[in-house]
């Protein structure tokens, strides 16, 4: 049988409750976030998501796609100089530059992305025309940027004076310490699924204040900070890149996706192996997922990971569950 037909066939058995996958039982009763489905649907990272999800959600509202609705959903928060970890107005290196890592991936598999690219405040937009105008996934650094101005981007100063002053303050200690939902924003990472049901994503940050000169993180990794399977789902990532790296997590989540578990289920296991293997203690790392229907899931290693759904006409924060009770 045909991948697409024993898909198709599938979703009808799910229906009754019955068999996904060849041998995995799932009891779709019982499994709370299957009761959330629901068409067309926008989530994304953080507070900072609620503008950008009703962004993303207006353009699929008037029948746009979901490849569309990411992108300007993300521009939001990247264009936002208050959000001081995405784009412009991000916390620079401990050098002070701000070096700006993200990446889109659409409903057909294509994807592209960029990374440590500077003075470009929206390189969301950069990795969409990566991924429609080269023959690359990923363009990184000078090359990243020059690419940029050829295409008519604006090279723009993208430290703010409050980022610049709080860079300052921390230069006084250097102290290098990730710390744990910074002021309760990070990436964001965007879902959407449009009208038509086809699935798009795109995850932005500026990184971890105070990397070293040069760090890139899993934003704008393809399979670690977002993935997209228009048969299955996508899932996206935020919190300390390097662990969301090491377990390719956002990939991790959809493939568990496609052997029966839910969206919930799957971000569940994805932090899980992180907590088998890392120390956790002062790391967060938070995922969300969406699947083929519209049935989402969040998880995080530490309790503070919120999101933002627009689902049901309704655009509200959320709470996701943690393996750390509080
Ligand atoms: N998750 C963002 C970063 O680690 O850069």
């Amino acid at each position: 049988m045909k991948r697409r037909d024993f898909l198709k066939k599938s979703a009808l058995v799910t229906t009754a409750s019955a068999l996904v996958g060849c041998d995995v039982k799932v009891d779709f009763e019982n499994l709370s976030s299957f009761k959330n489905g629901g068409l067309p649907i926008v989530i994304s990272t953080w507070n900072h998501g609620v503008a950008a999800n009703k962004v993303a959600m207006n353009i699929i509202k008037n029948g746009g796609n979901a490849l569309d609705a990411v992108e300007a959903g993300v521009r939001v928060t990247e264009s936002d100089p208050e959000m001081m970890s995405v784009g412009y107005g991000g916390l620079p290196d401990r050098d002070g530059h701000v070096t700006l890592d993200a990446c889109i991936m659409d409903y057909t598999g294509n994807c592209g992305a960029v990374s440590y690219l500077q003075h470009i405040k929206n390189p969301i937009s950069v990795a969409r025309k990566v991924m429609e105008e080269t023959p690359h996934v990923m363009l990184s650094g000078k090359g990243a940027l020059d690419f940029a101005l050829e295409k008519g981007f604006e090279m723009e100063n993208l430290l703010t004076e409050k980022a610049e002053n709080l860079w300052k303050e921390w230069l006084v200690t250097s102290q290098y310490k990730p710390i744990v939902n910074i002021e309760n924003h990070d990436t964001i990472g965007l879902l959407a699924i449009d009208k038509k049901g086809n699935i798009s994503g795109a995850c932005t940050t500026s990184g971890l204040a105070w990397k070293l000169h040069g760090r890139v993180g899993d934003s704008p990794i393809i399979g670690a900070g977002m993935y997209v399977d228009n048969e299955i789902g996508g899932a996206c990532a935020t919190g300390v890149g390097e662990l969301v790296m090491k377990t390719l997590g956002s990939f991790l989540i959809v493939e568990l996706m496609r052997q029966g578990m839910n969206p919930q289920e799957a971000c569940k296991e994805a932090v899980m192996r992180i907590v088998a293997k890392e120390e956790y203690n002062d790391m967060q790392v938070g995922y969300l997922a969406i699947d083929k229907n519209g049935n989402y899931g969040a998880y995080s290693i530490h309790p503070g990971f919120n999101f933002a759904l627009h689902l049901g006409g309704e655009n509200k924060m959320h709470d996701a569950e943690s393996f750390v009770k509080s």
